[in-house]
């Protein structure tokens, strides 16, 4: 059967992750472990870009926001508190036939008879709920008492620990505090790459606030997410809004939207912004016995905040930016015959690497220690690449694949041998329009900087 454009689109991209060091399956050379990935040396740095961004516009450039960074290992209490304990599992439906295990919104219904999504057997359970937690056990003690959890949220961490930073913020509502960090859930069907994975990062903000400013908050967060967004070069075209229904949202929400982006795979959530009125904090009240209340100086009244939270994937973003970003289209090759050349065209603030320099050839010594001046000078104010090997064409095309937005060549013009007037300035080729201008050396710096802050 042929595969659909997008299916075929998504195989390049998860190959193309793999051929140049984005996203590797985890314990790879084992067989790999499903629903686990590890970030390459260029995954690396398009995952810290997504979440200094992040950190940058929702703590450092705002007065209202403080940062924490919470314990992955969680008490079992905060879990029965926040309701995960009990209530957080997915309903869980087995095929007898072929042993897969699905969730029940994937399994087939034809004319009201249940099939299996994998061999089309019939022969299915009921659905039964599957806790998706990773319970664990601490010290050496295997008994209930030592029961511990991974966090399936960075969320809780910042209710239990509300009071301590209200304290130490000394900061009067609204509000923040913002944590980005690990989740863990047992997926029952991890799929479509790093989309729903077992091991992930979360980057979610608490906005603490008075219940009658809830709904406003709602709206104003979910614009700032969506700014976020186009700011990291997120089309707002591929981006959509969806206000959950009432019968989807947690019972304790007033108000919910998911921002879901166009993959490959469909339409799908990045992020959550939700209304979650005072439900956590009062439970951690409650089954805590400590006042987790907030006193209002100018009211003199004591009350449980409500709070809003905008909570965004790590690694769904970088994927939508990977998904965004990959372009085929046609350049000229060494001897001008036109072939297909495989673009990322990354924002520039986000790309792992932001400038590479190159000498025009590797065995003329002084192009290559001035390209290696250019590196050491440039080094201090972004993530730089120097590359000597193989022709210039390949080596912008290598750049190209990997999203590098700036090249910039080192040639004999540099070394004022042509023209006087052109020592010490350099070419400098954007990617995706393959334009070049000359510049100084002495300027690269503030132009670039310029163009990815
Ligand atoms: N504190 C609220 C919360 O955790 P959620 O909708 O379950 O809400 C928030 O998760 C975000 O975390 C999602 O929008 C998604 O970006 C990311 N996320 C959730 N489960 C994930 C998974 N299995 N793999 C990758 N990212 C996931």
């Amino acid at each position: 059967m042929n595969k659909s454009p997008d299916a075929q689109r998504m195989e390049k991209i998860v190959s193309l992750c793999k051929r140049r060091g984005f996203i590797f399956q985890s314990s790879d050379i084992y067989g790999g472990l499903s629903g686990c990935w590890d970030y390459g040396p260029l995954g690396v740095e398009l995952k810290r870009n997504v979440k200094n961004y992040w950190w940058r516009v929702m703590v450092h450039e705002r007065d209202d926001v403080v940062g924490m960074d919470g314990a992955i290992l969680t008490h079992p209490e905060v879990l029965k508190a926040s309701g995960h304990v009990e209530g957080f599992s997915d309903p869980m439906v087995d095929c007898r036939t072929c042993k897969a295990r699905l969730r029940a919104d994937q399994v087939i219904e034809k004319k009201g008879i249940r099939q299996c999504p994998n061999c089309g057997g019939r022969d299915l359970t009921e659905a039964r709920p599957f806790n998706l937690m990773f319970q664990t056990q601490m010290g050496a003690a295997a008994d209930e008492s030592s029961i511990a959890y991974l966090r399936p949220e960075t969320a809780q961490s910042i209710f239990v620990q509300f009071k301590n930073i209200l304290e130490v913020s000394r900061k009067k509502l609204p509000f923040g505090i913002a944590q980005i960090g690990k989740a863990f859930r047992n997926e029952i069907n991890p799929r479509n790459f790093t989309f729903r994975s077992r091991e992930f990062e979360q980057m979610e903000l608490e906005y603490f606030c008075r219940p009658e400013e809830g709904m406003e908050l709602l709206e104003y967060w979910k614009e700032e997410r969506l700014k976020f967004y186009e700011n990291i070069g997120i089309s707002r075209d591929r981006l959509h809004v969806k206000t959950v229904p009432d019968e989807e949202r947690a019972f304790y929400s007033k108000g919910t939207y998911d921002i879901e982006y166009d993959f490959p795979f469909g339409r799908q959530e990045l992020e959550g912004v939700a209304y979650r009125t005072d439900y956590d904090l009062s439970q951690h009240q409650k089954a805590s016995g400590k006042s987790l209340e907030y006193f209002d100086e100018e009211t003199k009244q004591r009350f449980v905040p409500h709070v809003v939270e905008p909570s965004a994937g790590v690694d769904r973003t970088v994927l939508a930016l990977i998904c965004g970003a990959y372009s085929e289209d046609e350049a000229p090759d060494e001897k001008g015959k036109m072939e297909t050349r495989i673009v990322l065209r990354f924002h520039p603030r986000m790309a792992p690497i932001k400038c590479a320099v190159f000498p025009l050839l590797k065995n003329k010594e002084p192009l290559v220690s001035k390209a290696q001046e250019i590196v050491n000078f440039l080094r201090p104010h972004m993530n730089v690449f120097y590359d000597e090997s193989g022709a210039i064409g390949r080596r912008y095309r290598r750049q190209d694949e990997i999203g590098t937005p700036f090249g910039v060549t080192v040639d004999f013009e540099t070394l004022g041998e042509k023209d006087a007037a052109l020592r010490d300035t350099v070419t400098l080729r954007e990617r995706d329009s393959m334009k070049q201008e000359r510049v100084a050396i002495k300027d690269l710096a503030s132009i670039l900087s310029a163009r990815i802050s």
